[in-house]
């Protein structure tokens, strides 16, 4: 007798995966955002490694192999034959890639993909190929995008993947909303208006992209945006200790890199110091006491931008970190979490909101200025894993089973959990693929 049946929602996520894999790389979306792209990559990576770890090696491999000479792992790397598809496009920067960067969570993807096949990775030589890259993309981000209080700066809010996040909104109100370049909207044919950044703050995108395209994408020239991120430094901290693991994994601790100035332990431990700076610079300048999580702090001005967003709670990640010290110090681990189980988060309905539900620009809908996003809710129940709080795994899981019904969409309503966006998106189904497969307490494992 016929039965009908629901497709497993691991078999769902795989075969989301197979379908956006083109050969090389994975696309996030084919029709919205059909090139490869950064902080993508390293999703998919993350989700691919269960079931295709020789394809997961292959994603990060393809993203590394653009880096620029400078060290900077390009936020999109454009598929030619497609350019008219999605813009900005090669066109714009005249080049293969985009100069604008992502967040840097590659290095930590990079450890996963490895830990998942140890095997199959060192016959493939995989951590030898990609340690050297990503120990420059490292290094490009603590010196040519070091800012004034020693994290890295974003100088594009396409830089910190949370692209209309209202803590760019007073930086951005400075740049002009005039472009040279015509403002084209594909995007606007995969996802509803009320669902994607408006006109206005495009305007801006283009005008800013052009602005550091034209100034052959120096880092020392001022463009007039330059934001410092608690999500970007907290994953650059935990890339830098997943790249302490992977030295002391290599035979030779490191491929025959030059050591540190001050390399008295070795690779790894230049690593591990690194991540240590980041995070005592992180708790010195980005925390806020009133709003009870971390903020931005604009770069230009020297002032905190103190706005309640996810970006905000990521920092949770860097109290499960082995050997980071005693982070958060003075109760700032307990504060986090009461904030993140407040009326703000997910105090205030299911699903956690890439804004806070507080803040005046929180919208539902409207890409990350308060739907909940699967990245984000992976992120968060990595840290409250790792800090042994299962009532809050529990809530940031469930996100994950309003997935597969719907087709995997790229963000959520955080209410409804109604899918908004485009649907069949990579690292929607590779993050529920990692939540279906492993339940991992540690935020960076052990070899
Ligand atoms: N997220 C950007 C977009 O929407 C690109 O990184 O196009």
């Amino acid at each position: 007798m016929h039965k009908d049946f629901e497709e497993d929602p691991a078999d769902a996520a795989a075969r989301v995966l197979e379908a956006n894999w083109t050969g090389r790389h994975t696309v996030p979306a084919t029709g919205l955002y059909p090139h490869q792209w950064s902080w993508d990559s390293a999703f998919v990576a993350i989700g691919a490694r269960h079931r295709a770890p020789a394809r997961a090696r292959a994603e990060l491999v393809a993203l590394l192999e653009a880096q620029w000479p400078d060290g900077r792992v390009p936020q999109i790397v454009y598929d030619i034959g497609r350019d008219d598809d999605y813009a900005p496009g090669a066109g714009f920067w005249g080049a293969a890639t985009s100069g604008l960067v992502q967040p840097p969570v590659h290095a930590w993807a990079a450890w996963l993909v490895h830990c998942a096949d140890p095997a199959g990775s060192a016959r493939e030589g995989f951590l030898a190929r990609v340690y050297p890259r990503l120990a420059r993309w490292h290094e490009y981000l603590h010196g040519r995008r070091a800012g004034g209080v020693g994290l890295p700066v974003t100088k594009h809010p396409w830089e910190t993947g949370t692209d209309n996040s209202p803590l760019w909104d007073a930086a951005l109100e400075r740049v002009p909303p005039r472009a040279r370049t015509p403002v084209r909207r594909p995007d606007l044919q995969h996802a509803g208006t009320g669902e994607r950044p408006g006109s206005r703050d495009y305007r801006r995108y283009y005008r800013l992209a052009e602005t550091y395209r034209d100034a052959g994408c120096a880092d020392d020239v001022a463009i007039g945006f330059a934001l410092v991120c608690p999500l970007f430094s907290t994953v650059l901290a935990v890339s830098e200790v997943a790249l302490a693991r992977m030295a002391e994994s290599l035979p030779d601790g490191g491929c025959g890199l030059p050591l540190p100035d001050d390399g008295g332990d070795g690779r790894a431990g230049a690593h591990e110091a690194s991540a240590a700076r980041l995070i005592a610079a992180l708790d010195e300048h980005l925390w806020d006491e009133e709003l009870g999580l971390y903020v931005a702090l604009d770069d230009t001005t020297g002032e905190q931008v103190r706005r309640a967003t996810v970006n905000g709670l990521v920092p949770l990640l860097l109290a499960g970190l082995p050997g980071a010290g005693n982070h958060p110090p003075g109760g700032r681990t307990e504060r986090l979490l009461a904030t993140l189980a407040g009326p703000g988060f997910l105090g205030g309905g299911p699903y956690l909101p890439s804004t806070s539900r507080d803040d005046p620009a929180f919208d539902p809908a409207l890409y990350w200025r308060g739907p909940a996003w699967f990245n984000m809710s992976w992120l968060l129940l990595r840290a409250v894993r790792a800090l042994g709080r299962d009532d809050l795994a529990a809530r940031l899981r469930a996100h994950f089973d309003v997935a597969a019904p719907q087709g995997f969409p790229e963000y959520t309503d955080p209410d409804t959990g109604a899918g908004r966006g485009t649907r069949q998106f990579s690292w929607t189904a590779a993050l529920t693929l990692d939540v279906l497969l492993t339940n991992e307490q540690a935020v960076v494992p052990a070899p």
